[in-house]
């Protein structure tokens, strides 16, 4: 398959509708499959034609648009009903043995040239496609929320994946107008590894002498953030957080790189329902106090971005490009480790592997002071 034209998404949810409105904007056929006849209604009420509905009202896309759209997405609650995709992406909800059941059925319904991705947050593509005929075919496809509006798509090659079917899914992203970056199959790929470890690490500072607000003032200096790293948390949910830390604590704590633990400060606020209170008091500006954090928070991204280099799961210039693109960030682990210059770098790496985030990488274990090649 050199070119995908109708595109299966398995889960209507909040991910797998926005990634059907995107391919059917670009001109793909679309067919989603739900649960049941009924969730294929209200999911498709819910998440496409109310949103787009407003768009039209806020003169934001004409109706010609929204119908244009809408008339490429149908749906089905019976695999069958996918048999002549071309590429199926799987957006159901994230439980490793129902997703290798997904995959299952879709080995069995769709041709056998038919490309399958997951959009798993957490999960080994490999592990995934354990019944899957013809593995050469299966790589994941990550989108990231909102995944119609966030442009970054990490390309996941697991080892079974061939070079036609990675070639297709670069095409189907660009087509998609999407920024497209190739990861190695890896706990949580390139992005989240990232992302995760930076709120664990900041919320095991809750309590007297940070509030909420100083701990988002302390993210939004340390990576020069408009919406520190507590506002994200917020927007992601914070059970959405609490379950990825686990499971990336679980991954990766005994592993090699190490990972930090989940803190009782995430557990007790996920538990109470609320988001982190953003206006909780007033910041603490007290010059080491905020220095203790940001040597943490800074010291576990550069480990964990140099053990992510280390494990070739992803490119130096291909990190750089996602956590932009995806967060936000004005600029990648890398390019901020080479600005504050490696001596100092070092240091703070140390911080995070003194303190138990991390095991020390390789770079750092051979006094390795050269900066990073970027191509910038
Ligand atoms: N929400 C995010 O921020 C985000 C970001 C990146 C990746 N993801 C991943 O995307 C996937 C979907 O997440 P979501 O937030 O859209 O979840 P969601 O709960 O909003 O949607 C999941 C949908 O899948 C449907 N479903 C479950 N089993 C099914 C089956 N066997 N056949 C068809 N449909 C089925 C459910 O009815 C539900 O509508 C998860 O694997 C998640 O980890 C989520």
């Amino acid at each position: 398959m050199s070119q995908s034209k109708t595109v299966g998404v398995v889960g209507f949810g909040v991910m797998g509708a926005a990634i059907a409105i995107n391919a059917a904007g670009a001109g793909y056929r679309v067919i989603y499959k739900e649960l049941n006849d009924e969730l294929v209604k209200s999911m498709y009420e819910r998440w496409v034609e109310k949103p787009l509905g407003k768009r039209v009202a806020k003169g934001k896309m004409t109706q010609e648009q929204m119908d244009e759209i809408c008339g490429r997405i149908s749906g089905t609650s019976d695999y069958a009903g996918l048999a002549e995709c071309d590429l199926v992406i799987e957006a159901a909800i994230e439980k490793m043995d129902l997703k290798i059941e997904v995959f299952a059925e879709l080995s069995k319904a769709c041709r056998a040239d038919a490309i399958l991705v997951s959009n798993t947050s957490t999960f080994l593509i490999e592990k995934l496609m354990a019944k899957v005929d013809n593995q050469a075919r299966t790589a994941g496809l990550h989108y990231f929320f909102p995944a119609n509006v966030n442009r970054l798509v990490e390309v996941i090659r697991q080892r079974a994946t061939a070079d036609e079917t990675y070639n297709a899914l670069m095409d189907f992203a660009a087509r998609n107008k999407k920024v497209a970056i190739t990861v190695k199959d890896f706990p949580g790929f390139a992005i989240n590894p990232i992302f995760i470890a930076s709120y664990m690490v900041l919320d095991s500072f809750y309590g007297d002498d940070y509030n909420v607000a100083t701990l988002e003032s302390i993210s939004q200096e340390a990576l020069g953030l408009k919406f520190g790293i507590m506002w994200v948390q917020n927007g992601s949910g914070l059970g959405t957080c609490y379950h990825a830390g686990c499971s990336m604590q679980e991954y990766l704590r005994d592993a090699d790189t190490g990972y930090p633990v989940m803190c009782e400060q995430l557990k007790k606020q996920f538990e109470s329902g609320q988001p982190w209170n953003l206006e909780d008091g007033p910041v603490n500006q007290d010059a080491a106090a905020r220095a203790r954090v940001k040597d943490r928070l800074l010291g576990a991204i550069f480990a964990i971005a140099t053990h992510l280099i280390e494990h070739d799961v992803v490119s130096p210039d291909d990190l750089e490009l996602g956590i932009r693109t995806a967060l936000a960030w004005p600029k990648g682990p890398l390019t901020l480790m080479n600005e504050l210059g490696m001596e100092e770098s070092a240091r703070l790496v140390k911080v995070a592997v003194e303190a138990g985030d991390f095991k020390l990488p390789k770079k750092f274990a051979a006094g390795d002071l050269n900066p990073w090649p970027l191509k910038g």
